[in-house]
């Protein structure tokens, strides 16, 4: 029996966790032309065998031009598509847990280099830069190519492509998907009066600026009808004047009206003068308040790093699950070690039944 709350199951739109630790997405920048390669076999596979409760593969792009850089994972292609189906045949035969993928555009941050390079824009015109699209031709930094504003046509073509890559992803079987509407990328970009400066309906109203956010989810929720859609937002720029909390939570409140499964709270990301006040649970404030305006589950994530920080998340009912990033990489079996401090149990390939250390004697369930 559970005895603690992070390791108590939880339903999100019909798909049952074990537990409440939710593996955030990580850009790996480790992809050719879009394709996964050997490095997400590994890095995958690795991450499906911490005990957490689902495993969300990195931001991938819905277009070649929506990737953040030329190492991003894609799936917009029938190559994309297989080498995907590859690596999750691969994790698959040796983990039973669950994979959901994050599907995004990065608009104006797109045509970056690697972070290990620097992550600067890369010119359109040198080698692994592309012209970038966003909705109004207003650049992240001063110093980058202004993007092209999107037009009618764009903004269809971009919708569609969520939707087709909504539906290779259920075509693999994957399952749950989290659309990126955090971190300053294309629908964050939307919403915030900071970065779309647009005069059509798409642009000055809220209601105008959720306009395309709102498209975009509805056309994936018809592509991929059967299993989990969540969203992932930047409650706030951390900007005054920018996208915030009220409005965060008037989103949430329209995605959850259009079959919206679960809310996942980040933030920040838009704006190069955001002021983060940073710290341990600096997100689970967001988290606690766009879960008062729903009734579907909410995931808070920032700097939740110990067993019992993200015990009290859950406890107090800030949020229904957690999600971990960083700790997860520098301790993949962040969960196993969490289960052994509460007493409770998580399940673990046969293969390594054998590691359990004598004072957890029931570790492994
Ligand atoms: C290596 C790395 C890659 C990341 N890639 C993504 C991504 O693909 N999509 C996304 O929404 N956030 C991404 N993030 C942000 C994390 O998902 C998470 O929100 C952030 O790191 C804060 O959580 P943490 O304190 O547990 O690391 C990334 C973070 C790291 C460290």
């Amino acid at each position: 029996m559970a005895q603690a709350k992070l390791f108590s199951p939880v339903s999100i739109g019909g798909l049952e966790l074990k537990n409440r630790i939710v593996i955030a997405p990580m850009c790996q920048y480790s992809a050719e032309d879009g394709k996964m390669t050997d490095w997400h076999l590994m890095h995958l596979g690795m991450l499906a065998n911490s005990g957490a409760g689902i495993l969300t593969i990195e931001a991938t792009a819905v277009t070649p031009e929506g990737r953040i850089s030329y190492g991003d994972v894609g799936l917009y292609s029938d190559d994309c598509e297989r080498a995907m189906g590859r690596v999750l045949d691969g994790v698959r035969r040796w983990s039973d847990m669950p994979i959901a993928i994050q599907l995004g555009h990065a608009g104006r941050k797109a045509s970056s280099d690697l972070p290990w390079n620097g992550g600067g824009q890369i010119a359109p015109d040198a080698e692994g830069g592309w012209k970038t699209e966003a909705p109004s031709a207003v650049a992240f930094k001063t110093e980058y190519d202004s993007p092209t504003a999107l037009d009618r046509d764009g903004l269809n073509r971009i919708r569609i492509a969520f939707a087709d890559a909504a539906r290779r992803a259920a075509r693999l079987d994957l399952a749950a998907v989290q659309i990126h509407g955090a971190h300053g990328y294309l629908l964050h970009q939307f919403l915030s009066p900071l970065s779309n400066q647009r005069t059509d309906e798409y642009g000055g109203s809220l209601e105008n600026r959720m306009r395309f956010p709102l498209e975009v989810f509805e056309s994936v929720r018809e592509a991929f009808r059967d299993s989990p859609l969540t969203m992932r937002v930047s409650a706030t720029d951390w900007v005054p004047g920018g996208w915030d909390i009220e409005q965060t939570i008037a989103f949430a409140q329209a995605l959850e009206k259009r079959g919206c499964d679960a809310m996942h709270v980040s933030s920040g990301g838009l704006a190069v003068n955001q002021q983060i006040a940073i710290g341990p649970n600096y997100q689970v404030p967001f988290a606690r308040q766009v879960k008062a305006a729903v009734n579907i589950p909410v995931i808070a994530v920032g700097l939740i790093t110990e067993f019992e920080q993200a015990e009290a998340i859950i406890g107090t009912g800030d949020a229904d699950l957690v999600a971990i990033a960083r700790a997860i990489l520098y301790d993949p079996r962040w969960p196993w070690h969490a289960a052994a401090h509460f007493g409770d149990t998580v399940s673990a390939a046969d293969q390594y039944l054998r590691c359990q250390p004598r004072q957890f004697r029931n570790l492994f369930a």
